[in-house]
């Protein structure tokens, strides 16, 4: 069962088309994210699918629900924490949870109950009465995580909640998410951080320029890239010997293989060990030192390297 289809979604700011064409679903009780750079479109997929603003083209169905035609009616299913926190900060945690609960048409012993469930899930519980202002970027963004789920979302959507925090809140926030997860809550979560996406979700759409570029479980992505390890060579910087070396390693490599960022060069390969010598052979022939070495397991950013070029957070 779908929770959420998204069908070629479109939007336009003025002239630019901030995201161009994007289309996934997402199953009851999955957690899917959605990994790419800054600017790259979560934020504004996001908004479109919470019903912020409409899109300029494209469909989202929630739970069945024209989110597009009818905003409100979907919004009674979802929770959702945006990437801007917003609390009042003269209350406390307490006050703000007992806002967002009458907000929802919770009241008497059922909001006080749930009040006291979602201070414990966040961890909050100690600091119920203090205000908000007080508290660390963390705990701001561990309130706001509380008022999204005050009503029992069937699912939960996360603008980046991770973003600028302690370490200490970060690993809270994703425990708790995994945990809601685990208790039948479908999630959607976007980050850059793909050690997150690795950690939280079933299922990655990697976005980039306002486009999927690739969508699935981490074995299907792993697999779009043949499962090849990174061989990450940093080189002195002379950029005439750049060239002998881009010359010597071309014709070892085929296009699709390797990636230079500045001085620093990359290779795809299923058995780095076994072309590694070769490679420094090449290279150090070529005139150039090598000043490290590092050999990289498949990962995510394996992917968007070898799809785009470019590194999650260049
Ligand atoms: N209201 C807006 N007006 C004009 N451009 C916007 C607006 N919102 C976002 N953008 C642009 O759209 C692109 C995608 O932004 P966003 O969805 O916020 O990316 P992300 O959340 O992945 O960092 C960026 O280039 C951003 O500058
Ligand atoms: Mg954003």
């Amino acid at each position: 069962m779908e929770m959420l289809t998204v069908s070629d979604l479109r939007k336009s700011f003025g002239q630019f088309e901030a995201v161009k064409g994007v289309s996934f679903t997402v199953k009851k009780g999955e957690s899917f994210g959605l990994l790419g750079p800054n600017g790259a479109g979560k934020s504004t997929t996001i908004n479109m699918i919470t019903g912020l603003f409409p899109p300029t083209s494209g469909s989202i169905s929630l739970n069945g629900i024209d989110v597009v035609k009818t905003p409100k009616r979907a919004q009674h299913w979802i929770g959702v924490v945006p990437q801007e926190i917003a609390l009042y900060q003269e209350m406390s945690a307490r006050e703000n949870l007992r806002f967002w609960g009458r907000l929802y048409g919770l009241s008497g012993k059922t909001l006080h109950k749930k009040v006291d469930e979602v201070l414990d899930i966040i961890g909050l519980t100690e600091r119920a009465k203090d205000k908000v202002a007080a508290f660390s970027g963390g705990m701001k963004r561990r309130v706001n995580i509380g008022a999204a789920i005050m009503h029992q979302p069937q699912m939960l959507i996360m603008d980046e909640p991770t973003v600028g925090i302690d370490p200490q809140s970060r690993n809270h926030i994703l425990e708790t998410v995994k945990r809601l997860n685990s208790e039948g809550m479908t999630i959607m979560y976007t980050s850059h951080y793909m050690e997150e996406v690795e950690y939280l979700c079933e299922r990655i759409g990697i976005i980039d320029h306002g486009e999927v570029i690739a969508c699935g479980t981490l074995k299907d992505l792993r697999e779009e890239i043949d499962d090849r390890s990174r061989i990450i060579l940093t080189l002195e910087k002379a950029e005439n010997d750049l060239k002998k070396v881009n010359d010597a390693v071309a014709g070892l490599f085929s296009e699709r293989e390797y990636v230079w960022q500045d001085s620093q060069l990359t290779v795809f390969h299923k058995q780095p060990q076994v072309i590694l010598s070769q490679l420094i052979q090449k290279i150090t022939e070529s005139g150039t030192t090598i000043t490290s070495v590092d050999i990289a397991e498949p990962n995510l950013e394996t992917v968007f390297l070898h799809l785009t070029g470019r590194t999650l957070r260049d």
